[in-house]
């Protein structure tokens, strides 16, 4: 175990059931296994009863990796310090219901919270916004904390990614482990664009090997961007370990680094790459080393391509627009 200080990390809705995961997840090293971790966790005043019980929990797992956990409703005494803010206490969806149906419900939680991580975090801190819609929480933090670099703030849609992934090993039978390069654009939402023709099976381009159009545009995309749907239908409440495997995932990549050659999904503020409006917080295929991300660029994007990536970034103006209006941003 290292010796420089823990990892001080918060996550806000930590009484909720992506928190009752990702805790346990974080505090037994899953985010990083060499460095200790201190939680700060973030929750409203009448869940705080309940998070007591998670926090009793925790303690009794006598995990080395955890150096102590401290709760709270107060965001500027949790975020103090911070070096990795998660963000993931919102309303979920119920059946029905389309993310983007709590950009008024939960769109000013992230106002409020992006003001206290302005106020208070430490200058290294880095935002992954879970909560949805994610993408538009994460622009409305972001445009709230004109202090911290645009560059730190960043939305999940690395449970797509891996949703993606596991799809594409089901119907050609490679493992997990064999599939690489694939991207997820634009919003984690319905509109969504996983993308076969960058992705590769052991090397090989994935929609050359899969062949089958017909796939690809009435199984593989629908399936990958209404998965959060079908979850919601089958077990009546919305992902949660999946959803904290890929918040750990999205996070320990960001700060450790992407594979050696390889990239991952993340949605992050957009310079105009790949013609995505300037400023929306929008997924893209990106490497990370250091802690920063860069956009890969150069990426071939043929007209079908190019339809679902302005369709669903597309949404994503019309998003801003609308917290625009509700005067968020
Ligand atoms: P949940 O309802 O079980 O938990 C949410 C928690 O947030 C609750 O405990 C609630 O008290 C808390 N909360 C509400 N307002 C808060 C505030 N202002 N500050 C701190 N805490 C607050 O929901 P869940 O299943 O854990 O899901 C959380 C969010 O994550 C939802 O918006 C859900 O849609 C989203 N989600 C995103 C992804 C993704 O891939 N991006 C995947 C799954 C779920
Ligand atoms: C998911 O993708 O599982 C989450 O965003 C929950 C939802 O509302 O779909």
């Amino acid at each position: 175990m290292s010796t420089s200080a823990p990892l001080k990390v918060a996550v806000t809705g930590a009484a909720g059931q992506i928190g009752y995961s990702l805790l346990f997840r974080l505090a037994s090293g899953a985010l990083a296994a060499d460095r200790q971790i201190q939680l700060q966790l973030l929750e409203i005043e009448p869940a705080l009863k309940a998070l007591e019980g998670v926090v009793m929990e925790l303690d009794d797992c006598a995990f080395p990796n955890l150096a102590g956990v401290e709760i709270g409703s107060d965001p500027e005494k949790i975020f103090d310090g911070v070096n990795l803010a998660l963000l993931v206490g919102a309303r979920p969806r119920g059946p029905g219901m389309e993310r983007s149906d709590l950009l008024s419900a939960n769109g000013a939680i992230f106002t409020a919270q992006g003001k206290a991580l302005n106020k208070v975090a430490a200058d290294d801190v880095r935002i992954g916004v879970t909560g949805n819609p994610a993408n538009t929480n994460a622009l409305i933090a972001m445009t709230n904390a004109p202090d911290i670099p645009d560059e730190r703030f960043s939305a999940l849609t690395r449970l797509d990614h891996n949703r993606a992934i596991s799809q594409l090993a089901a119907k050609t039978g490679a493992a997990v482990t064999d599939i690489t390069h694939m991207t997820i654009w634009g919003n984690h939402s319905a509109t969504q664009y996983p993308d076969l023709f960058n992705a590769q099976v052991k090397g090989q381009n994935a929609a050359e090997l899969v062949n089958d159009q017909e796939w690809l545009e009435s199984t593989f995309i629908p399936t990958v961007a209404k998965r959060g749907a079908a979850i919601i239908e089958a077990r009546g409440s919305s992902s949660a370990a999946s959803a904290a495997s890929a918040t750990i995932d999205a996070a320990r990549d960001w700060l450790f680094g992407t594979p050696e050659g390889d990239w991952v999904s993340m949605a992050v503020k957009s310079s105009g790459e790949y013609g995505v409006a300037e400023g929306l917080i929008s997924s893209f295929p990106v490497t990370t080393s250091g802690g920063d991300w860069t956009i890969v660029e150069g990426l071939e994007v043929s007209d079908f391509s190019r339809g679902k990536i302005d369709a669903t970034v597309a949404e994503l103006a019309d998003e801003r627009k609308a917290v625009t209006e509700l005067g968020l941003i």
